[in-house]
């Protein structure tokens, strides 16, 4: 099955390939990217999947997706802001932390598809953890250096891509996603 992800971010592409293996999975990059103007995350990956879906070939699945970060202390954002909130987005969330003893943030991710006959299905991933006093580890990208999950010591760019591919947010919203895929085939 031939899934076309509408996303100008490569590491996004990259997990969900490791993630989804017997799937087919291409970048989708659009130059016109629509306003993620969304209440929600799922609102998001569905303005994208659904801006795709005019785009795309006809016979090919399209896949958006929108993730972010959520931090207890800050009543959960930056959350769907999190790509946008602020310049240093890693900076500006241990800024924000710096004298707060609730240390909890999780990611959240969100993916929709949608069929060549305009059917959606969707999957939903979270990884809870703490943040790091300080960026730690050189694999993944955003707020990974920060970003210790739960049960772990290490950071998840600290943890890496392979780990990632099998436990983050990502992941496991793709696995979701998988599940109602093998069944629409
Ligand atoms: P989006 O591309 O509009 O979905 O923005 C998601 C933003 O959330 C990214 O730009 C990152 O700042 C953050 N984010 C989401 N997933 C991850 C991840 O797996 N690692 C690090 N940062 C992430």
């Amino acid at each position: 099955m031939r899934l076309l992800l509408a996303t100008g971010n490569p590491h996004k592409v990259d997990e969900l390939r490791a993630a989804l293996s017997g799937f087919e999975i291409h970048a989708f990059g659009l130059t016109d990217t629509p306003p993620e103007t969304g209440a929600t995350y799922l609102d998001n990956a569905r303005i994208k999947a659904r801006h795709a879906r005019k785009h795309a070939p006809v016979d090919a699945w399209v896949v958006g997706e929108d993730s972010g970060i959520e931090a207890a202390a800050l009543g959960g954002r930056p959350g769907i802001e999190s790509a946008r909130w602020a310049e240093d987005g890693v900076a500006a969330l241990l800024a924000a932390l710096a004298h707060e003893a609730d240390r909890r943030v999780r990611y959240v991710s969100e993916l929709v598809a949608i069929s060549p006959n305009g059917a959606e299905l969707r999957g939903t991933g979270m990884l809870e953890g703490v943040a790091a006093n300080e960026p730690r580890g050189s694999e993944g990208f955003g707020y990974d250096p920060i970003v210790i999950p739960l049960g772990e010591t290490r950071t998840v760019a600290e943890l890496g891509d392979v780990w990632k591919s099998e436990h983050s947010h990502r992941a496991l919203a793709a696995r979701a996603l998988a599940d109602y895929l093998r069944r629409a085939r």
